[in-house]
């Protein structure tokens, strides 16, 4: 596996390399040889691609993108480009079939990796006589034994059930219940297996549920579900009483291993050592056909990579479509983590574009700072900043915590930021005003479902938000002036302690 990963990764910077040493040291170049070169194109002008950025097209793309996920439907019944989905694999052949049509432009290559998916059938959990409603199996959760319904008695676990001796001995054959807070759940899930339990149900340190992952799969975890902190409360009540409260919980679930593949694309101009990269996710959860979520920047990208082949570039273009980014940013973190140390020095920025266009949208732009993240990102902060200041829209800021794709960067000591326009999030009275829309909804009504269809778009929101990737794109890709130099790799402890997230769900 380590092979052919280092060979996909190299593949862009060798093609490179081969198409321009043969040309530079040519002894025989002549001056119609130069007349030809690609550079007769005008350098980048950001208006000039910003001008190019439509409505039209965009949506002509989503449609396609819509056609696309309804391969799915064969096997999930409903329009899904989830990992492993016929509608995926029909996605990653669209954006590279697009891309091969732009020609000796870019260089292409495909970076497969294994990706862990989960997939819940069926779940439901009693406590005594009441089916809470905020009972959420985790992500990547094992089934319940024999994929049948376990019974047994609620057994309340130390502290936050981080360490093995926080598990009472008679937690063995029942169902753990355990506090969220300081460990990841998956090391609460395997604790709890460790010790014998049959199911863990982890509760909440808040009022309201929780959307969690077990993260990487363990022999040792069992059938997890998440619980608000309101329903957890009278139960903890009794057992504190020492009174018995027993449960039934069942999880029909399967966790396995597929292969899956990142796109990555660079202009063969431009310089090599001093790259702008951004990317967007080719996958949708399973639930639907993802077309905001995130068909919308993956569709943004590939309509800025086309319309960037109008121009020259003084430093490359690096678009990537990363995959299996609902299980848990696996394709980025697979990207960063096998970056060679000089691979990883050479990318400048990493620009994240998820969620291009919510119908009830913000003009979002993650609060990345120098304080916190690798220097430069608050200078592209204020690129973003002084962009919606001159269009004369209004913008808000979101925590930069690890959602999206960006994370890896971040982590790996590179510069990174991004826009949104808001997911599950309600909007609040002060944003009506700002952006229009309708306060007390979410952002995107259809966030992770399947009405994330053609209709899930504000084409107003998608098409100023795509202007503004343009406008990164064309104006990194003209000069770096005034952006920092890469220096460190080392991530910053204080990202690292801030970050509940690690993609769309919370992981501790
Ligand atoms: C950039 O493009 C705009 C619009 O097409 C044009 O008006 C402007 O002169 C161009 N700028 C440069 C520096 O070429
Ligand atoms: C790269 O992946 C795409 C999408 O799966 C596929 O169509 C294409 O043939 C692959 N190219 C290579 C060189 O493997
Ligand atoms: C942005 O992040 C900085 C550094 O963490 C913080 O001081 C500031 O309050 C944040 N701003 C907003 C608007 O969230
Ligand atoms: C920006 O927000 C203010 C309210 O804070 C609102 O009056 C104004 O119309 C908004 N501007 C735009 C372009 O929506
Ligand atoms: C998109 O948003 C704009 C600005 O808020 C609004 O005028 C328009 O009606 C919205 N379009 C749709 C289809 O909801
Ligand atoms: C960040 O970059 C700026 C501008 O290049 C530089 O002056 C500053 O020293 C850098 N800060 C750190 C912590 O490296
Ligand atoms: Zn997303």
């Amino acid at each position: 596996m380590g092979h052919s990963l280092r060979l996909a990764l190299c593949a862009t910077v060798a093609a490179t390399s081969a198409l321009q040493i043969p040309f530079l040291n040519s002894p025989s170049r002549t001056h119609d040889q130069v007349a030809v070169q690609p550079s007769e194109k005008p350098l980048i002008n950001s208006t000039a691609i910003q001008e190019a950025i439509s409505g039209d097209r965009l949506l002509r793309r989503a449609e396609k993108l819509y056609e696309i996920a309804k391969l799915g439907q064969e096997e999930y019944n409903h329009p899904t480009r989830v990992i492993g989905s016929a509608g995926h694999a029909g996605t990653l052949n669209y954006i590279y079939e697009e891309l091969l049509k732009l020609g000796d432009y870019y260089d292409i290559s495909n970076q497969s990796f294994p990706a862990v998916s989960g997939k819940v059938f069926e779940s439901r959990l009693v406590i005594g006589n009441d089916v809470p409603t905020s009972a959420a199996p985790m992500g990547l959760t094992p089934a319940t034994k024999n994929k049948e319904p376990v019974h047994g008695d609620l057994v309340l676990v130390k502290n936050e059930g981080c360490q093995s001796t926080d598990y009472p001995t008679d937690v063995a054959g029942s169902i753990a219940f355990i506090k969220r807070g300081t460990c990841p759940f998956g090391t609460k899930s395997e604790n709890a297996g460790r010790a014998g339990a049959i199911a863990a149900i982890v509760y909440n340190d808040e009022k309201e549920g929780v959307s969690g992952t077990l993260g990487t799969p363990s022999p040792y975890h069992v059938a997890t579900f998440g619980l608000s902190g309101d329903e957890a409360e009278p139960v903890i009540k009794k057992l504190k009483q020492t009174k018995r409260v027993d449960a039934i919980a069942y999880i029909d679930a399967e966790v396995g291993s597929i292969l899956t593949v990142n796109i990555v694309a660079q202009t063969t101009g431009g310089d090599p050592e001093n790259v702008v990269m951004l990317g967007a996710h080719s996958d949708s959860v399973d639930a639907g056909p993802g077309i905001n979520d995130d068909g919308s920047g993956s569709l943004s990208l590939l309509e800025v990579a086309s319309q960037l082949t109008g121009f020259s570039v003084n430093n490359a273009v690096r678009f990537a479509w990363w995959a299996g980014e609902e299980e848990g940013l696996l394709g980025s973190d697979y990207y960063v983590a096998t970056l060679p140390e000089d691979e990883n020095q050479k990318i400048r920025l990493f620009m994240d574009y998820d969620m291009m266009g919510s119908p009830n949208f913000a003009y979002q732009i993650y609060n990345a700072t120098n304080a916190i993240n690798p220097n430069g990102s608050e200078e592209l902060r204020d690129l973003y900043i002084d962009w919606y200041d001159e269009q004369k829209l209004n913008y808000t800021f979101i925590p930069f915590d690890g959602r999206s794709d960006y994370d890896g960067f971040i982590r790996n000591g590179i510069p990174g930021g991004g826009i949104a326009t808001g997911a599950e999030g309600i909007k609040t009275k002060k944003e009506q005003e700002q952006f229009g829309g309708k306060a007390g909804d979410w952002y995107d009504p259809c966030y992770h479902q399947l009405c994330d269809d053609v209709g899930n778009v504000n084409v107003t929101a998608w098409v100023v938000n795509t202007k503004l990737i343009a406008h990164s794109v064309a104006t990194y890709a003209k000069s770096f002036k005034g952006f920092p130099k890469r220096t460190t790799s080392v991530v910053s402890e204080a990202y690292v302690e801030e970050t509940k997230y690690h993609g769309p769900r919370l992981f501790v």
